[in-house]
């Protein structure tokens, strides 16, 4: 079996995943039409054409204006649709997806429109592709701490159907202390956590968001590398990284795959996990980040299963699913062996 079959039937839980950063521009150019709005490109191959970014902040001016024009509840059940559909084609059996709901209700969607088209969705794929999914609210970082606790507040009645809460946006200079009120505060109602740290902002953030925000897995956390006694405390206490390659190397936090982390960290002991962040931007859903990295790092079979077994044991899931889905990775990999 070549290298890029392998990775998609590699069996999967995908941790980091915008759901608006899989909007692919066939699908945006057709929302926007029947939501009667335009978008300032021509073509489809002129949306593609502008997806050349300098580092976080030009790509997410170019994210949120892509998702402006998602205004029905019909429109978040479509983006999330073919985002499950193609997860299940890349192998993925279970998914914990990103949404930032002050993208849209700052443009005066209501929160149940995202929420209610989205959650729809992720209940179709249960049903027609047998694939589990969890949603998790991203905070705004950009914006106030107070903006993130008015989100919270949106967010509390409907505790049943958000698994836990995140931290995204642009980095530099939003430490994540700035948000450790409203952790607290999620903590505290049940959600679990999760921050973005050290993507491009300093290992620092990465101690912050570990002491401050209790998060369960820290989003990138490649910058951890940087400082020794942090990488030590992340094999100590098994610290989950869900680490994006191909956005990495698009967002030139690295030069090129064969100058990602990913290797050393995983040689190290560090519980990485491999994922696509914004596909529809980056270049490749999670069996592509799975077989360009692999190529770049050289990384064989043994390595693949500790990464896709790690997946599955930094989600959400119960204990008892976690260790099934292991032995899948395990039985899939037996009967693969490396020639
Ligand atoms: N929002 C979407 N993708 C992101 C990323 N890679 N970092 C921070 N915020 C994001
Ligand atoms: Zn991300």
């Amino acid at each position: 079996m070549d290298l890029d079959t392998l990775c998609r039937r590699l069996p999967k839980a995908e941790l980091h995943l915008h759901i608006e950063g899989t909007f692919e521009p066939e699908l945006m150019f057709a929302i926007a039409a029947r939501n009667g709005l335009r978008i300032p490109y021509g073509s489809v191959e002129e949306v593609r054409a502008a997806y050349e970014f300098d580092d976080l902040q030009s790509f997410l001016d170019i994210y949120y204006q892509g998702a402006s024009v998602l205004l029905t509840e019909q429109d978040f059940h479509d983006l999330a649709w073919a985002y499950l559909q193609r997860a299940a084609a890349d192998g993925v059996g279970h998914a914990e997806i990103f949404f930032d709901p002050q993208t849209h209700t700052d443009r005066g969607v209501a929160f149940e429109t995202v929420l209610d088209g989205l959650w729809s969705a992720l209940r179709r794929a249960e049903h027609e592709l047998g694939m589990s999914s969890a949603l998790i609210l991203c905070f705004l970082r950009h914006l106030s701490p107070e903006a993130a606790m008015a989100t919270l507040e949106q967010a509390l009645p409907h505790r049943d159907r958000i698994v836990g809460v995140g931290l995204d946006s642009s980095e530099r200079g939003r430490p994540p202390s700035l948000f450790r009120e409203v952790f607290d505060r999620a903590r505290a109602a049940g959600f679990r956590a999760v921050a973005h740290a050290g993507e491009e902002g300093p290992p620092a953030y990465v101690s912050e968001a570990l002491d401050l925000l209790h998060v369960a897995r820290v989003d990138h956390g490649v910058r951890a590398i940087e400082d020794e006694a942090l990488m030590q405390r992340l094999v100590d206490d098994g610290v989950p990284l869900t680490v994006c390659p191909l956005s990495n190397v698009k967002l030139r936090v690295f030069d090129t795959l064969a100058d990602h982390v990913l290797g050393r960290m995983l040689a190290r002991g560090v519980r990485v996990t491999v994922n696509s962040d914004d596909p529809a931007y980056f270049g490749g859903y999670v069996a592509e980040n799975f077989a360009r990295t692999a190529e770049a790092l050289h990384l064989g079979h043994a390595e693949l299963a500790t990464l896709a077994k790690n997946s599955f044991e930094a989600s959400f899931l119960p204990p008892e699913r976690i260790r099934q889905l292991c032995d899948e990775v395990d039985r899939f990999v037996a009967a693969h062996r490396e020639s």
